[in-house]
């Protein structure tokens, strides 16, 4: 096998992050999720945020979780592989959380090595099995969404085009190049995405265009609308892809699939 084409079998793992609340994480890990696997790649989701909705929005009941994510980041003895579950949809498997990541986060504070706890346990047998590791990070700058860029080669910054959004984007970059000079010279910022568009707003509209005067980071072609199935699809326990897969939305995340994809070739 030439290297390109054995890089193009390595998994790509991307962390979704932003530590400003609600401004659609879960949304796009789910969606792009469920985009990636529809152009037929095999998509792992994980789940590093305590309120577990990536986990409940692709369609698991949080009362069967016996083991999940805080306790392969506590316990050694547990691998990702054994926590990994099947969604209701097609080619895409999540490792779940539960509420007590919260604290699993306080005993990993005093651990040895505690920002590499998750990339030490993302091993071959996972990045060769899957095209795609999308990491949901939860709204905070602490060491869970600090795991999740020490462990991934891509970052996506989902950033809503509405007033005060552009605040916290500069300190989460700021972060960023923190971890990319010490602990994970291989991560890539793969862009900004903007989200809960609004084109009949002149502020969204501004704010796309300032986003765009931020620093020298690619911000994707692709922009999330505002759309009520967005909000219904989890609801469902599926990606829009599955659950209205003709709508604008569902094509929007396939088009940031093929944005994501590109960005890796
Ligand atoms: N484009 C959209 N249009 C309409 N509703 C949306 C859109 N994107 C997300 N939502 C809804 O907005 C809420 C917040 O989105 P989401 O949970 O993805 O944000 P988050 O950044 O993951 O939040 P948190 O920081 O709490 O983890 C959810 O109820 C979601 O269904
Ligand atoms: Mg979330």
């Amino acid at each position: 096998m030439g290297s390109a084409k054995r890089r193009a079998r390595l998994g790509k793992v991307i962390a979704i992050a932003n530590q400003k609340g609600g401004v659609g994480k879960t949304t796009c890990a789910i969606n792009l999720g469920g985009a990636l696997a529809s152009l037929g790649n095999d998509v792992l989701c994980i789940d590093l945020d305590p309120q577990a909705n990536l986990t409940v929005g692709l369609g698991i009941d949080l009362n069967t979780v016996e083991r999940s994510i805080a306790d392969v980041l506590i316990d050694s003895n547990i691998s990702i592989a054994s926590i990994i579950r099947p969604t209701k949809t097609k080619k895409v498997d999540v490792a779940p959380a539960t509420l007590e990541l919260s604290a699993a986060e306080v005993e990993l504070f005093n651990a040895i090595g505690r920002e590499m706890a998750l990339r030490d346990k993302l091993g071959r047998d996972l990045t060769e099995r899957y095209d795609f590791i999308l990491i949901d990070c939860p709204p905070t700058l602490g060491l869970l969404t600090l795991n999740a860029l020490v462990a991934a080669n891509g970052v996506i910054i989902p950033v809503q085009t509405q007033y005060y959004a552009l605040k916290g984007v500069a300190a989460l970059l700021k972060i960023i190049k923190t971890v990319q000079n010490r602990l994970n010279p291989n991560l890539k910022v793969l862009g900004l995405l903007p989200t809960f568009y609004d084109s009949r707003t002149i502020l969204a509209r501004d704010m796309l265009d300032s986003l765009k005067d931020l620093g020298d980071h690619q911000v994707f072609g692709t922009v999330i609308r505002q759309s009520v199935k967005i909000g219904e699809a989890p609801t469902a326990g599926v990606p829009i892809t599955v659950y209205e897969p003709r709508s604008d939305a569902a094509k929007s995340f396939v088009d940031l699939a093929k944005e994501v994809i590109g960005a890796h070739k």
